[in-house]
């Protein structure tokens, strides 16, 4: 790539976006056949991505039980990236309404919302495919997911994207490919990956655009609330109630996932690119380093 052909405004970048979304969308209602059988002893989730991977309580589970937690611990994954994805639309949309709507900034947004839409559909059907239950927010969560995109403004709006896409994406790349996953799941994986690599280099332009011109105040608070990002993975990836529909010992199994040297290191690794890319913007401070390493994704 020459260096004139670089996009260097926002509307260069959201065409050359656009360009991508033509060429490489996807629909899961056509792409993926939802009623195939499942072989029972596949794996929904990579066993390395499971919290207890590698624990006692682990050692002590049989295959069946290995792969029933699984199934639980992916509905949970994908019922909470269901509320994610729509508080981003969310957060989209109000900042469109300042918008110029001929500009292609605000015609990729929307491509990206079609995305998104499209995503949290297939995220449902794979819940109930799977034949789990979904996990739902109670009233007070709902509430508080609710206050999100309020402060999805500006700056903002990209770091919270980038927060929620770039570690699940980092997750799926590493594991997509796993001999022992199921093929509905691989599926759902290979169709998020391609069309969240846009979203994600359209929240990285938005960020590098924004920390230019942002004032001091804006870049202190997207630099703390950006530690809340590390409380949501968290409960992205552990929710006590998949114990409880395993039959687990909840209490113990917490404890166990908490303490599980296996899965910070995978936290780890799915936030070091994140990370590198915060430090570079001096978006990450004292508190949202606590977060991130409370959570495990920092040493
Ligand atoms: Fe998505
Ligand atoms: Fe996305």
């Amino acid at each position: 790539m020459t260096t004139s052909s670089v996009p260097t405004t926002r509307n260069e970048v959201a065409d050359r976006l656009i360009d991508g979304s033509i060429r490489r969308s996807h629909n899961s209602l056509l792409e993926i056949d939802w009623d195939a059988a499942q072989d029972p002893d596949l794996f929904y989730m990579p066993p390395e991505m499971l919290t207890l991977y590698g624990t006692a309580l682990w050692e002590q589970m049989t295959h069946r039980e290995r792969v029933e937690l699984s199934r639980q611990e992916v509905a949970n994954t994908f019922s909470r990236a269901v509320w994610f994805e729509n508080t981003l639309n969310q957060g989209l949309l109000r900042a469109m309404l300042y918008q110029d709507p001929t500009s292609a900034h605000v015609h990729y947004a929307l491509t990206e919302l079609g995305d998104e839409t499209r995503h949290m559909v297939m995220f449902g059907k794979m819940v109930s495919a799977i034949g789990a239950e979904p996990y739902r927010l109670s009233l007070p969560q709902a509430l508080s997911v609710q206050a999100l995109p309020m402060f999805y403004k500006g700056l903002m709006l990209y770091v919270a994207a980038l927060c929620g896409e770039e570690v699940i994406d980092d997750v799926q790349r590493r594991f997509m490919h796993h001999p022992q996953l199921q093929p509905i799941v691989a599926q759902t994986m290979r169709i998020h990956i391609a069309e969240e690599a846009r979203h994600i280099r359209f929240a990285r332009e938005g960020v590098r655009r924004h920390v230019r011109t942002a004032p001091w105040w804006s870049r202190t608070f997207c630099a703390t609330a950006n530690g809340a990002g590390a409380f949501i993975l968290d409960r992205m990836f552990l929710d006590k109630r998949a114990y409880e529909r395993c039959g687990l010992p909840v209490a113990e199994a917490v404890r166990q996932a908490r303490a599980n040297e296996h899965s910070r290191a995978r936290r780890r690794d799915s936030f070091a690119d994140l990370r590198g890319f915060l430090e570079d913007n001096g978006l990450l401070n004292p508190v949202s380093r606590f977060m991130w390493r409370r959570y495990g994704f920092l040493a």
